[in-house]
């Protein structure tokens, strides 16, 4: 098989499908929410997790002076607010939550707010700021974590539907694209690796 190239700085695409996961901030009664697909696990014990935010970005401020933020995982039936909260600016909108549907309630353990609605939360600590390029690296432990009942040591996808992202189409207005995996994911093959 011909492997074709691609630019470098096209290539965080082909880690693509990636689940979209909700990341709210707030900071002196400010409250901010964006999808994230630059997320990763990044130490099971201690539990830490790094994002990517960029300084471009509203919450990137809100994140950086609370020192805290919450990953919300929410089911792909909430794809509008996905994809809304991802378009629009709170630097711009200040009523940004209300125009893209969505409605905070205070966090567990953090000083911070969280989706109403996710179906799992982890409520996380900033340990460390690493400037990488265009993004800001935050490394945060995990300081509370909870979800829905389809969660099991694992999920379950009985339930839950994952909003698995696959990129934006170009053009003027930016089309963002999920993947259609919808509710069947429960029913997909296992594959198991004896691990
Ligand atoms: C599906 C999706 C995933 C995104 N992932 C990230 C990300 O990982 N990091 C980031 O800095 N911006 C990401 N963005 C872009 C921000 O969500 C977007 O710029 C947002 O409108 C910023 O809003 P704010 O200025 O209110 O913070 C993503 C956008 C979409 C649609």
């Amino acid at each position: 098989m011909k492997l074709q190239e691609v630019e470098p700085s096209k290539a965080y695409r082909l880690f693509y499908p990636t689940l979209a996961v909700l990341l709210s901030a707030s900071f002196k009664g400010e409250d901010d929410v964006i999808p994230v697909v630059s997320h990763c696990s990044l130490s099971f014990d201690p539990p830490l997790f790094g994002v990517a935010i960029s300084p471009k970005n509203y919450t990137h401020k809100l994140v950086k002076s609370s020192g805290c933020f919450a990953f919300n995982i929410v089911d792909v039936e909430m794809a509008k607010s996905i994809f809304a909260s991802g378009d629009i600016s709170a630097r711009n909108e200040k009523k940004k939550l209300s125009v893209v549907g969505l409605e905070l309630q205070k966090a567990r353990k953090i000083h911070g707010k969280t989706v109403k609605g996710a179906l799992s939360v982890i409520e996380c600590g900033i340990q460390q700021t690493i400037q990488t390029g265009d993004h800001d690296l935050f490394i945060a432990r995990c300081e509370q974590a909870y979800a829905s009942e389809d969660f099991n040591e694992y999920w379950q996808f009985k339930q839950y539907s994952p909003a698995l992202y696959i990129g934006s189409t170009g053009g003027k207005v930016k089309k963002h694209r999920l993947a259609e995996l919808s509710r069947k994911f429960s029913e997909f093959p296992y594959i198991h690796t004896g691990r």
